[in-house]
């Protein structure tokens, strides 16, 4: 406990437990379920990326097939095959390969796929073209997302060509491709109890790391060192680390919405906006907070953080089911608008200036994004024309902001270089909604009593 009386969430460090294979059958049979036996589905595994020359990226798995097998490693594809009597789940992955095991480590090989993952049947990787025509002969119909692998592509392609081909004489074979997102996003975007439980494991220690910087934050100090103290605590605390480049952006850079430079000395008297979450068991949080480098706000940065901390108050109190996905946008709108023409930033009413979209000027993303595996997760946001109504299980951020360019002229010197954003993790419960992300302060008088402790300590 801090002097200001700010507590860093009491949090257990430690590998992430795996979920339970019941969890992924129970998701491949609700999947299964809903394309039906004319159908198979294929998933395939997100490509290595490289860094430079030999160095590759490390490896991040594709979330649509992670969730639907837990199967981590690259060169995999899923086939579902529902109704198939003896195999409705098959794995294609690396073959178990001893001199890979010296360099990189143990991976599942075929044996492993079924023994650990439950697959019904597993192949090497390099054998699906001969395998897959005969597996999915007898379905009309293939889900597959054609997505940045341009290989599987070109080789699913390829495959239905053939199909086609065949099919005058083999009077069955695939000759509709459905994207499997129509039905696989829907379902993550609903959140299951062991689903909240990381994504609330992964709030609490974007939290922490959040509180850290709040309480160490020093003038003089560097942007990335700030982002280091965020990485250490994330990976500290069992998250694989931050679940997007973290923005460490001192007094102009935060106007800057997706800033990811983070190498500028922080200045007393300017604003910090930090905007980073963590990635807990492939679950994202996505916080930001915006606090003055000194120990208070200056009066226009105080105008500026009270405004939209109001609006993200009023944003947040719509999050509930039933209510459209964009209401929280238009509450945060209005408040946004009433206080800049207050401030004299913007003149006219608040109808026309909503109308015309004037306040873009100064607040020009949305307030919310789906938050889940993805950072910005997947799951329609309208359905034909109309916005999506809020439902129990999802998950969304609600930030709102105000950016104000060093170079605007039009509004008085203070003013100037200021950028604002106050974002938290909200999920929309049976009778509302719950803060996730609620432990780090956002109010001036809170942030105000721990910058004091800050930097007199
Ligand atoms: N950190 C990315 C976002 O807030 O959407
Ligand atoms: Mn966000
Ligand atoms: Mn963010």
């Amino acid at each position: 406990m801090f002097q200001s009386g700010i507590m860093l969430p009491q949090l257990e460090a430690g590998p992430v437990p795996p979920l339970p294979a019941e969890v992924y059958a129970e998701r491949r049979r609700r999947f299964m379920e809903q394309i039906g036996p004319n159908a198979a589905a294929l998933f395939v595994a997100a490509p290595v990326a490289v860094r430079s020359n030999d160095v590759e990226y490390a490896y991040r798995p594709d979330n649509d097939l992670l969730y639907l097998t837990g199967f981590p490693e690259p060169e995999c594809a899923c086939l579902l095959l529902p109704g198939h009597p003896e195999h409705e789940y098959v794995l294609f992955v690396r073959p178990f390969d001893s001199e890979r095991q010296v360099w990189v480590g143990s991976h599942a090989g075929v044996e492993g796929a079924i023994r650990d993952y439950g697959a019904h049947r597993a192949f090497p990787i390099h054998q699906i073209d001969q395998v897959v025509g005969e597996l999915v002969s007898s379905r009309d119909e293939l889900y597959y997302r054609f997505g940045r692998d341009f290989e599987w592509n070109q080789r699913v392609v390829g495959w239905m060509r053939q199909w086609q081909q065949l099919r005058p004489r083999a009077g069955t074979g695939p000759v509709v491709l459905r994207d499997p997102a129509t039905i696989l996003h829907e379902m993550r975007l609903r959140k299951a109890p062991v689903e909240l439980e990381r994504m609330r494991k992964a709030a609490q220690i974007a939290a922490a790391g959040h509180i850290r910087a709040l309480t160490e934050v020093r003038p003089g100090m560097y942007e990335f060192e700030v982002e280091a103290l965020l990485d250490s605590t994330f990976r500290r605390l069992g998250a694989t680390g931050p679940a997007y480049p973290s923005i460490v952006a001192s007094g102009p850079n935060a106007t800057v919405l997706h800033y990811t430079h983070n190498n500028r000395a922080l200045a007393a008297g300017e604003l910090l906006l930090i905007d980073a979450g963590a990635e807990y068991g492939f679950y994202c949080s996505d916080i930001t907070r915006t606090f003055p480098v000194s120990d208070r706000f200056t009066a226009a940065q105080r105008e500026l953080y009270q405004l939209v901390l109001a609006a993200q108050k009023a944003a947040i109190s719509a999050v509930r089911p039933g209510a459209r996905y964009d209401e929280p946008h238009r509450r945060a709108v209005e408040v946004l608008v009433d206080g800049l023409i207050h401030l004299g930033l913007l003149k006219g009413s608040r109808e026309e200036n909503i109308e015309q979209e004037r306040y873009r000027k100064f607040f020009m993303h949305r307030t919310s994004h789906w938050l889940g595996m993805d950072v910005h997760d997947v799951g329609q946001y309208k359905q034909g024309q109309e916005m999506r109504c809020l439902e129990p299980g999802f998950v969304l951020t609600v930030e709102p902001g105000l950016y104000v360019r060093e170079d605007c002229s039009e509004v008085p010197q203070e003013f100037r270089g200021l950028g604002i954003r106050i974002e938290d993790d909200v999920l929309v419960t049976d009778s509302g909604h719950e803060v996730l992300t609620a432990l780090v302060p956002k109010e001036v008088s809170d942030i105000e009593a721990i910058r004091r402790e800050a930097v007199t300590t």
